[in-house]
């Protein structure tokens, strides 16, 4: 198979996070998230974090200048060079732009797929509210969709695990204005070039999947 760059647009919840992981595990890319970048960021008390945490925090988007700085660095970095998987940016046609110039100038090549995954605004509250972040891992889960193994905590069964800040139900709200805002912009910025595709993002995760793999395939 040839070398895959993958981008996912989809609300919030809609599972980007969820699917990408399947696909590394399969095709060895790497997952890029914008939003995992800004969370360490926030962790680590950087200068980056301390900014994106108050946008982040009322469920806006950080600031175009800010993204496309952060996403400059990590495109350039060796474990790109094998493929990727975009999953939180571009989120504005300012980043897609930027992004088509990134692709050429640090790696000479452009997306191959575009992926939409969508589900309507609904269930979406529903698997927000529900997640849970394992600190161990990263990894998603949900309280009914996908439980972990020890009710409430990560892989070692005693550490905690954690509900997201903006996950709580005032922000989710905020967070589909902002996704819809945007949405449409940017699957017309991407339907001429052919490589967009929609998924139905409301089947169960490895029927998503299925649906994802044939794109791919
Ligand atoms: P980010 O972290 O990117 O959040 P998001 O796009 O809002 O996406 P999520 O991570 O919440 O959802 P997901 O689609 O990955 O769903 P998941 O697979 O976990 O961004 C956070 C913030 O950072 C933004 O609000 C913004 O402030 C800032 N930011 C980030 N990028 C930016 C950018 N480019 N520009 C400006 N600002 C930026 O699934 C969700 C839950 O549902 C899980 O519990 C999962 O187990 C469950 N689930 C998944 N799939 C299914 C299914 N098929 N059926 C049932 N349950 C499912």
């Amino acid at each position: 198979m040839s070398k895959i760059q993958i981008l996912f647009l989809g609300a919030p919840g809609s599972g980007k996070g969820t699917q990408s992981e399947k696909i590394t595990e399969e095709f060895h890319v790497v997952q890029i998230s914008t939003g995992d970048m800004l969370r360490e960021a926030v962790k680590n008390g950087t200068e980056l974090g301390i900014i994106a945490k108050a946008f982040m925090d009322e469920g806006s988007l950080v600031t175009d200048d800010i993204i496309i700085k952060m996403m400059k660095e990590r495109l350039q970095a060796i474990d790109c060079q094998k493929g990727f998987i975009l999953d939180g940016f571009p989120r504005t046609v300012t980043q897609a732009t930027a992004l088509d110039t990134m692709l050429q100038t640090s790696l000479e090549c452009c997306l191959t797929h575009v992926i939409s995954l969508e589900v309507p605004d609904e269930p979406i509250i529903e698997r927000l509210s529900g997640r849970r972040i394992s600190p161990l891992t990263g990894k998603a889960y949900h309280v009914k969709f996908n439980p972990p193994a020890v009710n409430g905590m990560s892989e070692d069964g005693k550490t905690p695990l954690i509900h997201r800040d903006d996950d709580k139900s005032e922000t989710i709200i905020k967070r589909l204005e902002v996704f819809h805002s945007q949405a449409d912009m940017l699957k017309n910025y991407y339907k001429p070039s052919g490589k967009l595709h929609i998924v139905d993002g409301s089947k169960d995760p490895a029927a998503v999947y299925e649906d994802i793999r044939k794109i791919l395939s």
